[in-house]
């Protein structure tokens, strides 16, 4: 109940208004650097001296504004001149409905379209990110429309707590496009979605699997020591190497899983955030874990307390 209800403030203008500019931004540091290219920059260079790559995603989503929308498509186009500038080992993440998915589908091809454009020429890689299902089939069918325009340096997000997933992954593996699989971050209704976690977890590795077998260089995206287990374990059995895939985590979580798996010789991406739309990205955070509501309140008062509140060396991401 705390989940949904965090993620339906996630999708409240009012809850959005109250808080934002508030103590609040300087509590989602920890999942957010900074508001601009250079914070962002920064924190791919620190990410990268770790040994881990980065993928960069620009804070926005469901975008009405024509003009915003563009300024989004603006702003990725700098971003990955950046990455290029300073050769950076890390490509990008962006939402759909950000570059004007919610506008139409028109709009979103014209104004996409000048952002892989310029990827096109930097020869760098761009993931979309998967939203609620309103959006999946959407999301899927523009995907493959831009595959069927030649372009390859593109990937694809699917949900495993969708039940229709398995079916989107069997189709992502035949066109051979490169597949990132989370949970899933949204509040799905039971129509659509596994409702408990045990069956999101089996849906996960079995997806995981399909994926490692038959897939494009998949990036199993989570920070549940039972899926990465479950992950290195199949690779081993079915003899795949560790340069097949590569594990994805988001900025602030679980660093010590990150070290630990590119200590063990694996790939890991982190994904980091920027930007002042920084509010329902924050709140899905809280909505994976709500324990993160004392950690960022504790974090207000003194920088790293409370390690012992979290199981898995959680804490260590408050050093
Ligand atoms: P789970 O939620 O079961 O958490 C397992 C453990 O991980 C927890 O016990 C805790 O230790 C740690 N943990 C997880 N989330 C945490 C948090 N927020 N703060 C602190 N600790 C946390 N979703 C989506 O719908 N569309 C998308 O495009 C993406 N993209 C994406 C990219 C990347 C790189 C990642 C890692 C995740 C996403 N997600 C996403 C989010 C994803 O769907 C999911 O909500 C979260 O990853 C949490 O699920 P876990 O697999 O980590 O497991």
């Amino acid at each position: 109940m705390l989940r949904n209800g965090l993620i339906f403030l996630s999708e409240s203008r009012a809850a959005k208004k109250l808080v934002t500019g508030t103590a609040l931004r300087g509590m989602s540091r920890r999942f957010v650097p900074g508001d601009t290219v250079d914070e962002l920059v920064s924190a791919i260079k620190d990410a990268n001296s770790s040994g881990l790559s980065v993928t960069a995603n620009y804070l926005g989503e469901g975008e009405k504004n024509e003009a915003t929308a563009r300024q989004a498509g603006d702003r990725y186009s700098a971003i990955l001149d950046r990455i290029g500038e300073h050769g950076l080992n890390a490509n990008v993440s962006l939402k759909f409905t950000q570059l004007g998915q919610a506008i139409s589908d028109d709009f979103l091809a014209d104004n996409l379209g000048r952002v892989l454009d310029r990827a096109r020429d930097l020869e760098a890689f761009i993931r979309f990110d998967m939203e609620s299902s309103d959006y999946t089939e959407r999301t899927l069918a523009a995907f493959e429309d831009i595959w069927a325009a030649g372009r390859r340096n593109i990937g694809v997000v699917l949900q495993a707590y969708l039940y229709r997933s398995a079916l989107d992954v069997a189709r992502m593996n035949e066109l051979g496009a490169r597949v990132r699989l989370c949970k899933g971050a949204y509040a799905e209704p039971a129509e659509v979605a596994f409702q408990e976690r045990s069956e999101v977890d089996g849906s996960f590795v079995s997806l995981m699997q399909m994926l490692l077998k038959d897939g494009n260089y998949p990036a199993i995206a989570t920070h549940d020591d039972a899926m990465v287990e479950a992950t290195v374990a199949y690779a081993k059995q079915h003899r795949i190497g560790p340069e097949r895939f590569e594990f994805q985590m988001l900025y602030g979580v679980r660093r010590d899983l990150q070290a630990s798996l590119v200590k063990g010789g694996y790939n890991v991406r982190v994904y980091i955030p920027f930007g002042k739309a920084w509010y329902p990205y924050l709140m899905r955070r809280l909505a994976e874990r709500p324990a993160n509501l004392f950690f960022m309140t504790g974090s207000v008062v003194r920088e790293s307390p409370l390690g012992f509140l979290w199981p898995r060396g959680e804490g260590k991401n408050s050093a």
